[in-house]
């Protein structure tokens, strides 16, 4: 019955006006995609067109910060596109098989969702996976995120966000790859690649969905870290911080970009001209589509850019928003602008081609319909979960080790207590966005421990505290820790307090969880800490009560057995922050890659409190020491043309095995156009090295590309002078020549 009315909802908006056939010379696959597009777009009426640009959704509806007013099923006006919250390909496949076969000209829809970290294998959260600093992992994490999508009849995912946020109060930061531009871009590469292929072929492979760039641009720079707040960007740093990731997505082949709904210095994102059309289109030659982020268009009203809906539609369509993400405003508006002549046709049709090139080079025209497997064949296949537990592994963040107390000695712990809010959490582990994944799937560290070491060694659990909850009775939680060798503490935040629409005034450790980690530490036992977070969070109590401290995000379906192979030393932490962790909230923004002050450090410093982060960008220990040594280069000038061999030797002095990820960084003393920071990340790579390997690292500098930086017009500059080259405790000198 629900399909039933769907279905009928689906025709309002005329576009399945007649039975009578029509020719459809575009269904053959051997013409060029731009040929298949002038084709149909030639016999398109005008309502035809406006409903590509539409899209409505289908299904349960799991983001609570979706506002509507429509019932989320109601299939409103006629749709080019389907946000599909459904899990059923068949039910897919039926809402397909209806536009394709009763429509008049059997366009088919693209269906889209939120794939953020997977579908039913939950990955560690997009901000764990950048802690990793192994793309490699986010591309094949992202090609199973792509796989399962595929089977629920998703062609299309939201998904990398790849927006810079410099304030850990603001809720989204959790859904980025940390705060620095380069490794971002970085990752935005991996991720389109893993959901759309190498090629741009490749999209039309049967276990691949369309990427979506989000959300252009600067969401991330809202004020104060609140949600859908204004944002203040200078256009320098637009250029210098925001955009690039996009740039790269967009050069990776990216087909689609996602508006933001943040107002940018006064012109909001998803009616912003300059972004959309001039940087994105003209710069950038970007030619696949726009999708407005969820009502942003009809939100333009609420920033005070249009008077009302009709001026909304028009303002975002003119701009470049092709396609309106379910507030059906120009289902509404547009043709009756048409009529009034304020809107010329030649507008609507460009972006209608734009909608029409992806489906083609998806292949939805030759391909409509979804494989249905047999549900046991449609998720969480093992090597799906191998990958989850990899992937998670590497994003673990060690921040303290003293008297090297991990990794535990199974041979020498006979018991174990372990407590807090995120042991046996298992919905909490899936992180923010959790696609279809289901708690169920969840391997809780509680579960890993008993199963993988319940017999040889005896654990005490007791949860002491509830993430948010005050408490002072911690007598049962003491006493476990009494009777134990070793204390883990799984602390952190409920994993709904990050996300969308989960801004926080402060970034304290919630509830009574710094007092249970005080008591704790009082019975002299020694304390492992785990936390489970989708931000930075004051951790100075915790650090001063822990003998090691461990970042373990938001791990997802693997979560325990991912940590229980860290905490006993099968495997070694490799992960390093990506974001800066403050010490207290009034350092915000912190983040390194700052400009120099005018005057030198202490002055102008706080005076009442530290003014460097607690943890800051790339720090992360492992069970074993890294000595870097003999930095050199294969030559010492450059001009934009020259390539630099830099290689720094990567000793391992320790005892364990380990990868160390090697941060090579830049900084230009002097630049003409512009400051620059006094630390860019500029290139990484992680490698395994034995205890009392050597193994040498080579950066291949491409002077032009980078030593240069963007002024406010998003030019290019190679300056002569001297460059730094930093590595490790290490430094060189490069001298640039015109
Ligand atoms: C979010 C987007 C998301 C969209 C569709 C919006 O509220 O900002 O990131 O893709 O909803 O669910």
């Amino acid at each position: 019955m629900k399909l039933k009315m769907t279905l009928l909802g689906l025709v309002v908006g005329g576009i399945l006006t007649t039975a009578a056939e029509v020719e459809k010379p575009w269904l053959d696959s051997t013409l060029t995609e731009g040929d298949r597009v002038e084709m149909l777009l030639k016999v398109m009426t005008l309502k035809e067109k406006i409903g590509q640009l539409n899209q409505s959704h289908f299904g349960r509806n799991s983001n609570p910060n979706n506002v509507t007013s429509t019932p989320p099923d109601a299939g409103k006006g006629v749709s080019g596109s389907i946000l599909y919250m459904s899990e059923s390909p068949e039910t897919r496949n039926a809402l397909q098989r209806h536009l394709v076969t009763k429509s008049r000209l059997g366009i088919p829809a693209i269906f889209g969702y939120d794939v953020i970290h997977g579908l039913k294998t939950i990955f560690p959260v997009p901000l764990a996976q950048g802690a990793s600093f192994n793309p490699a992992l986010t591309k094949s994490g992202c090609a199973v995120a792509a796989e399962e999508s595929c089977k629920v009849g998703i062609d299309w995912t939201f998904s990398p966000m790849i927006d810079i946020g410099h304030d850990p109060r603001w809720g989204r930061v959790v859904e980025g790859y940390g705060e620095d531009p380069w490794l971002t871009s970085v990752f935005a590469v991996a991720a389109v690649q893993g959901y759309q292929g190498d090629s741009r072929a490749d999209l039309k492979r049967p276990d691949k969905v369309a990427a979506c760039l989000k959300h252009f641009a600067g969401y991330g720079a809202s004020e104060g870290g609140r949600d859908y707040h204004y944002t203040s960007i200078p256009l320098q740093e637009l250029f210098d911080i925001y955009l690039p990731p996009y740039k790269a997505g967009v050069d990776a082949g990216a087909v689609t970009i996602m508006s933001a709904f943040n107002d940018i210095s006064g012109a909001p994102a998803s009616a912003n001209n300059f972004l959309e059309t001039e940087v994105l289109r003209n710069r950038w030659k970007f030619d696949g589509f726009i999708v407005s982020d969820w009502a942003s268009v009809v939100q333009l009203i609420n920033q005070g850019f249009a008077k009302d809906a009709a001026e909304a539609s028009e303002r975002a369509l003119k701009a470049g928003t092709d396609m309106d993400m379910v507030d059906g405003l120009y289902i509404a508006h547009l043709e009756k602008l048409v009529e009034n002549g304020q809107l010329p046709v030649s507008v609507i049709d460009e972006s209608v081609r734009r909608i029409l090139r992806i489906k083609f080079r998806k292949g939805l025209f030759d391909n409509p319909y979804v494989t249905v497997y047999p549900e046991t064949e449609r998720f969480l296949k093992p090597e799906y979960r191998a990958l989850a537990k990899q992937s998670a592994i590497e994003s673990f963040v060690l921040l303290e080790n003293k008297n090297e107390l991990l990794p535990l000695d199974v041979t020498k712990v006979k018991t174990i207590a372990l407590v807090g809010p995120g042991a046996d959490d298992d919905d909490g582990m899936n992180g923010s966005w959790v696609g279809h994944g289901n708690p169920k799937d969840v391997i809780t560290l509680k579960a890993a421990l008993e199963k993988q070491y319940g017999s040889r060694i005896k654990i005490i659990y007791e949860k002491g505290c509830d993430y948010t909850a005050k408490t002072t009775d911690f007598t049962k939680v003491l006493n476990a820790a009494e009777q134990a060798d070793v204390t883990i503490a799984c602390l952190g935040e409920p994993h709904s307090w990050s996300g969308e629409n989960r801004s926080r005034s402060g970034i304290y450790l919630p509830g009574s969880q710094n007092e249970m980690i005080t008591a704790l530490k009082k019975t002299g036992k020694p304390v492992v800490s785990l936390l489970f977070t989708g931000r930075p969070l004051e951790l100075r109590t915790v650090k001063e009560n822990s003998d090691a401290m461990m970042i373990a995000w938001y791990p997802g379906t693997e979560a325990g057995n991912a940590l229980t192979d860290v905490l006993f030393g099968v495997e070694s932490p490799s992960g390093k922050l990506t974001i800066s962790f403050p010490e207290y909230v009034g350092q915000i923004p912190v983040h390194y890659r700052r400009r120099p002050p005018s005057r030198h450090s202490p002055i102008g410093d706080y005076i009442d409190g530290p003014t460097k982060p607690l943890y800051t960008f790339g720090d992360g220990k492992t069970y074993t020491e890294f000595k870097y040594s003999n930095l050199r280069l294969d030559r010492t000038v450059a001009d934009k043309n020259t390539t630099i061999k830099a290689t720094v030797t990567v000793t391992n002095t320790g005892k364990k095995a380990a990868k160390e990820t090697v941060l090579w960084f830049i900084n230009d003393p002097y630049a003409t156009h512009n400051t620059r920071p006094i630390k860019e990340l500029k290139h990484f790579s992680k490698s395994f090295i034995k205890p009392g390997e050597s193994i040498d690292v080579t950066f291949e500098i491409n002077a032009g590309t980078v030593f240069s930086y963007p002024d406010a017009d998003g030019k290019m500059h190679f300056d002569a002078g001297d460059i730094h080259l930093m590595v490790g405790n290490l430094k060189t000198k490069i001298e640039c020549v015109e």
